[in-house]
């Protein structure tokens, strides 16, 4: 038998046809574009399947399709802080977070931010963001800012250095990847800071439930867990005496009783 190059051609193009055919189907973003009859970007079925806006421009080929199909209204690029905005687990304030999924236009961009607003004596518990480092932007009041970078960071008799700093309007600091810290409002009116961060799923850790596993109501909001000075005591082993202290100072000036 006659074998030509014609004929390896064909069965080599039957071959790699067949070996593709599988992975095709099983790929739901192609089963999505083999549905349509339109020639439309494959992007706008991605809806259809009922994704999440962050899914489906994870999903599109470009930044355009992901821009034409699916962040269409000039409203998909713009957070407004203020109206995700719950109310906080309680009068200590609340951290918002504009992350990938909050805030959808985000993905792919690699930044992220969050809004704190902290009341009277008001305490953004120690925590950590396992992706991103911060860099805080005070707005309006003030806030007492603690960090520990990490190990071998130490003062000159081998504990623990905290970089303790008081953050002013218009001022800002920074806060390392993988660092513990904190803030507190050490003043009786309100505190306000927007905190950029370099990761758009920067993710939060809060160090006491995740040293001690607790699901204390104090101390278990959605983000940030920010807390009333009043409940100072729920972290006692937890935080620095530092802040400890600052804390009981701003209650007492601001005449706000501790909770037991
Ligand atoms: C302080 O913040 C709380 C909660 O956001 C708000 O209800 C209150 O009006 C603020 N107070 C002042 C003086 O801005």
């Amino acid at each position: 038998m006659h074998f030509t190059l014609a004929h390896a051609a064909s069965v080599l193009a039957f071959c790699s046809a067949a070996s593709a055919a599988p992975a095709i189907e099983s790929n739901t973003y192609a089963a999505a574009s083999a549905t349509s009859t339109a020639a439309a970007a494959p992007t706008a079925n991605l809806a259809a399947l009922g994704l999440s806006k962050t899914a489906q421009i994870f999903l599109s080929d470009t930044r355009v399709d992901a821009i034409n199909n699916v962040l269409t209204k000039n409203e998909d690029f713009v957070f407004k802080f203020l109206d995700k905005a719950t109310g906080g687990p309680g009068e200590g304030g609340e951290i918002i977070a504009a992350n990938r999924k909050t805030f959808p236009a985000l993905t792919g961009t690699g930044i992220g931010a969050a809004l704190g607003k902290l009341g009277p004596c008001g305490f953004n518990t120690p925590h950590v963001h396992p992706r991103a480092t911060e860099l805080l932007f005070q707005i309006e009041g003030k806030v007492v800012s603690s960090m520990f970078p990490e190990n071998a960071v130490n003062k000159a008799d081998g504990t623990p250095r905290e970089i303790l700093n008081t953050i002013n309007p218009f001022e800002s600091t920074v806060y390392f990847q993988g660092s513990v810290h904190s803030q507190f409002n050490p003043d009786c009116t309100n505190s306000t800071f927007f905190a950029a961060q370099s990761a758009e799923d920067f993710g939060t850790g809060q160090v006491a439930q995740e040293l001690f596993g607790t699901s204390d109501a104090a101390v278990a909001a959605v983000f940030g867990n920010v807390i009333d000075g009043a409940d100072v005591d729920k972290l006692r082993g937890s935080i620095s005496v530092n802040v400890a202290l600052g804390v009981e100072e701003c209650l007492k000036k601001c005449g706000i009783p501790k909770r037991k």
